[in-house]
């Protein structure tokens, strides 16, 4: 597009292409700082999108552009297909969305790598050049099976069990070797075009096979990581192009998401090494847990909202439920009659609590309850013990006792919301399955607690009629 523009601002473009793209990185990070609030989470997304807008009409000026078409055709294809995801995909369907478009990244840096290979002659390309390029499409690669072999998980495609072979670690640790070495080989002779297929090929099925052994319910963190790799495969293609923007911009994704990774494996206790060559969590969620000779009590709505009218204070603690439900605006009717009466009413969030980062506050802002009641577990903790009422909303692993007694527990550990401490305890659930650990809940039985069967959406809404009958 340079061409357009005036003879004697040619000289100055190159500059003024970096000098704006320092603009764009800025947007970049200002956005990803405004993403850490759900308050400024929507302009921050708002930002970084603008960055990127930015960056994408600014390389139009780069003279190395020949042609426009496909770029055009690209964007308008790439931003309706956002657009009418962004729309339609479910709130628990997030993970999923978030595996196929790492997926995307991974991939599209995979073949930005190979088209600059293709089109450059391979001896011209400088050494550096040439270690990238071979970085770009092992990361790239594997970032793209990795991803999709965890959608198909999250999707039910793929068996959520861990599908192995015997030593199926030992495999894949010597393939990851193997495939380094072919970097090593394509960086020093670039003409053996064998070595480039080679390695593309073995790329491709490091990312399946590494992923595949790993339990469904991982995914989340998988999926973390694998948008980690996304990035510094895309910072790999921005060494290959020589292009500023893309080394920073994949820079931030690969930092991003390592620090996420690390905060998910931190909150549910458990090491990345664990998560990745261990077989925790088959994603067998519907297995019914062994109940022995203990009971449970159980309630009904009437009997709820009478204990909720005449508490001072109560907690509502969100889960997994809470979103396959869909029962957040219920939710936020029953809190809004409770403070009509007077009640206090706190959210308590675990860090952990539904399948993905920051899922209850999403769910929650989008039924507008305010920021300012949302607790996170080291402000609620302390609460609990000034407590009348908790009510626990398809939440289960987040509030198990069995992390803080029993050594065994695979949770054992894993910090939870400590409702036990409050003088009562509802817990609103379709039956006495567990959750996503897979394993029974001690609460349930507890003296202090009720439980509330049915689906926490129709329960709510019986729960918000009882309490305008008692008006
Ligand atoms: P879970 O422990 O998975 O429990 C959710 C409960 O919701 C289940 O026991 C289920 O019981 C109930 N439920 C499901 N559908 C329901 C419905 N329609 N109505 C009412 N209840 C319903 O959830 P949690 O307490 O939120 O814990 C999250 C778990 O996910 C943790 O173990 C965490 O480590 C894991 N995890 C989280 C993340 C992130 S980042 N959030 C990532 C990976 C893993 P019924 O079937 O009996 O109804």
């Amino acid at each position: 597009m340079s061409q357009f523009l005036p003879e004697f601002l040619q000289g100055y473009i190159p500059n003024a292409i970096q000098l704006i793209y320092l603009v764009a990185t800025g947007f970049f990070i200002v956005g990803i700082k405004r993403l850490g609030s759900p308050a400024t989470a929507r302009s921050g997304n708002q930002l970084a999108a603008t960055g990127m807008l930015i960056g994408i009409v600014v390389t139009m000026f780069d003279r190395e552009i020949v042609s426009f078409e496909f770029i055009i055709a690209g964007i308008i294809i790439g931003a309706l297909l956002g657009a009418i995801a962004a729309k339609k995909v479910q709130m628990t369907a997030m993970p999923e969305m978030v595996a196929v478009f790492n997926g995307f990244g991974g991939g599209a840096s995979a073949l930005v790598a190979w088209g600059e290979f293709a089109r450059v002659e391979p001896a011209l390309i400088p050494a550096d050049g040439l270690v990238t390029t071979g970085l770009s499409i092992l990361i790239g690669s594997i970032t793209f099976t990795g991803s999709f072999i965890a959608f198909g998980k999250l999707k039910g495609f793929i068996s959520g069990g861990r599908i192995a072979l015997p030593g199926q670690n030992i495999i894949n640790l010597v393939l990851t070797i193997g495939a380094l070495g072919l970097v090593g080989w394509f960086t020093v002779d670039p003409e053996f075009q064998a070595v480039f297929w080679t390695l593309f090929g073995l790329a491709l099925l490091i990312g399946v096979l590494t992923v595949l052994p790993i339990g469904g319910a991982d995914m989340p963190v998988v999926i973390s990581l694998l948008n980690s790799y996304s990035g510094i495969a895309a910072s790999m293609a921005g060494f290959v192009l020589d292009n500023n923007l893309l080394i920073i911009s994949g820079a931030l994704v690969g930092a991003a998401g390592l620090i996420l990774t690390n905060i998910m494996c931190q909150a549910m206790n458990r090491t990345l090494p664990a998560v990745l060559f261990g077989a925790f969590g088959g994603g067998d969620e519907t297995a019914a847990a062994d109940t022995g000779d203990k009971s449970v009590q159980k309630t009904f709505a009437d009997d709820v909202a009478i204990q909720c009218s005449y508490a001072k204070k109560v907690v509502i603690v969100p889960g997994y439920g809470l979103a396959v439900a869909q029962a957040q605006h219920a939710l936020k009717e029953v809190a809004n009659l409770l403070e009509q009466k007077g009640v206090e009413v706190k959210y308590g969030i675990h860090p952990v609590a539904g399948r993905m980062p920051g899922h209850m506050n999403v769910l929650l802002a989008e039924a507008d309850v305010p920021y300012d009641q949302l607790y996170d577990m080291e402000q609620i903790n302390p609460e609990f013990k000034s407590t009348d009422v908790v009510l626990i909303i398809g939440a289960n692993d987040v509030v198990n006792p069995a992390a803080k007694t029993s050594p065994g527990s695979p949770i054992y550990g894993m910090p939870i919301l400590n409702v036990d401490e409050a003088k009562r305890t509802i817990v609103f659930k379709r039956s006495m399955n567990p959750g996503y650990a897979g394993i029974e809940n001690d609460l349930f039985y507890s003296d202090k607690n009720q439980m509330f069967f049915g689906d926490a959406k129709k329960s709510l809404q019986e729960l918000a009629g009882a309490i305008k009958e008692l008006d």
